[in-house]
């Protein structure tokens, strides 16, 4: 039995490392926020809009024990789940956890190509989101290096190419 678990800051390309990773080892991919999303048949945005930040923290933090129990998987988390309650040990202790990195240069441009809409990071000048991303990562990386492996894909243009083999974690 084999689970794999992505972490990483909003941007850093969980989802489509989860996906590549999928197709290629034909492990069933599930991103959280998307569990969420189908699990209370609402947007992330609307549970943040709805409950605050700490309603949808509790949320996320039930839902991540749900899909943390499926077997042969590969599952994306939200960039803030290891970094709340005991998320990272939990994981830590369901699959082998990789930590995307990237600097706060390339989160940013990612976040700007981005379609999903993030609660934490509207309504943001250029400015303000890059200091805003700088000062996040530098506070959550504390629990973003718990990771037993972690992959810098700062370098990395074009994901759908990732060429990562399972068997090199
Ligand atoms: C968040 C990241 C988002 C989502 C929510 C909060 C965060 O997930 O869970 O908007 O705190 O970094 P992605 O990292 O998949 O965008």
């Amino acid at each position: 039995m084999r689970r794999i678990i992505l972490i990483g800051y909003m941007g850093s390309g969980k989802t489509t490392v989860g996906k590549a990773l999928s197709k290629e080892t034909g492990m069933m991919f599930y991103d959280l926020d998307w569990y969420i999303e189908s699990r209370m048949r609402k947007t992330v945005a609307q549970i943040f809009a709805e409950k605050g930040e700490e309603g949808f923290r509790k949320i996320e933090h039930n839902m991540l024990h749900e899909v943390a129990e499926f077997e042969n998987v590969i599952i994306s988390c939200g960039g803030g789940t290891p970094c709340f309650f005991d998320n990272i040990d939990y994981i830590n202790q369901q699959g082998e956890v990789v930590y995307l990195k990237a600097t706060p240069e390339v989160l940013y441009r990612h976040l700007l190509m981005g379609k999903v809409e993030r609660p934490l990071i509207k309504n943001k000048t250029p400015e303000e989101l890059i200091a805003y991303i700088t000062e996040q990562v530098a506070k959550r990386e504390e629990f973003y290096n718990k990771a037993r492996y972690t992959l810098d894909v700062s370098l990395m243009d074009n994901y759908e190419k990732i060429q990562l083999s399972v068997d090199q974690l």
